[in-house]
């Protein structure tokens, strides 16, 4: 595992994207697994800044997104397709049928899940996979308990978790009960992952990862295992004290 140690949530976004981007250009067709919530927003920005600049193309880009509430439709303010829509897809070149959300309106959501599985497998996996962090260890919405051996499925969310994404809602509406979420052994089979961690909020999840005990617990600890993490942190993040 690489630690880049940045100074604030600026640099992470310059240097994520940088990252991202550099991947995606030593590839044909890039798959890439995309992350929601605060922690990506700079980052995507950063994106669209460098798509305007140079005129980088993401017409062969694929991408599958980690996650998507249960009940919430594709246009709700609050769901994860119309973040993804707002925060980046309406500013680049990336086809929306090469864009991957899970479904979470879907009548049958256990079939949904595992088309889900199936779609990523179709393009040959995820090259490079964005992960945020809970502040309970969860990546994607996999809660603390999770089997390290899950797939993409129904997730119930942990009150903590849902009080943590209630800033998102503030236009209204409650944050849904369950999710879809990738699962951890999907998230393991990427190639490469770029994990951004930022801000005080999150020094004592991040101090709890580096520390390195593998347990389901605190389930984004399994990425000590993966063979290619390298993960950003600002000053803010890093500044945990016993
Ligand atoms: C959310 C999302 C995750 C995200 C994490 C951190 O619940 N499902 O994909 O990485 O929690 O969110 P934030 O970046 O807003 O702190």
């Amino acid at each position: 595992m690489k630690l880049i140690k940045v100074k604030n949530y600026q640099e992470l976004s310059k240097i994520g994207a940088e990252l991202l981007i550099d991947e995606l250009e030593k590839l044909k067709r890039p798959v890439i697994g995309l992350a929601t919530g605060s922690t990506p927003e700079g980052l995507y920005s950063e994106i669209i800044k460098y798509h305007k600049k140079t005129n980088y193309s993401f017409k062969n880009v694929v991408s599958f997104n980690l996650d998507e509430y249960i009940g919430l439709p594709e246009d709700d303010i609050n769901s994860y397709h119309y973040y993804m829509n707002d925060k980046l897809f309406n500013h680049i070149d990336l086809p929306l049928e090469q864009t991957y959300v899970p479904n979470g309106m879907a009548e049958d959501l256990e079939a949904e899940c595992i088309r889900y599985e199936e779609e990523i497998k179709k393009t040959g996996g995820i090259d490079v996979q964005l992960l945020g962090l809970g502040v309970n260890g969860h990546i994607g919405f996999n809660e603390p308990g999770i089997s390290f051996k899950s797939r993409t499925q129904v997730i119930t969310l942990n009150e903590s978790t849902r009080n943590a994404n209630a800033h998102f809602f503030s236009s209204g509406g409650e944050v849904p009960k369950q999710a879809i979420s990738m699962g951890i052994k999907s998230i393991m089979e990427t190639n490469k992952i770029i994990l951004l961690v930022s801000g005080k909020n999150k020094a004592y999840a991040l101090s709890k990862f580096l520390a390195g005990e593998i347990t389901e617990e605190f389930p984004a600890t399994i990425l000590h295992k993966h063979k290619d993490v390298t993960v950003i942190a600002d000053e803010a993040a890093l500044s945990y004290e016993k």
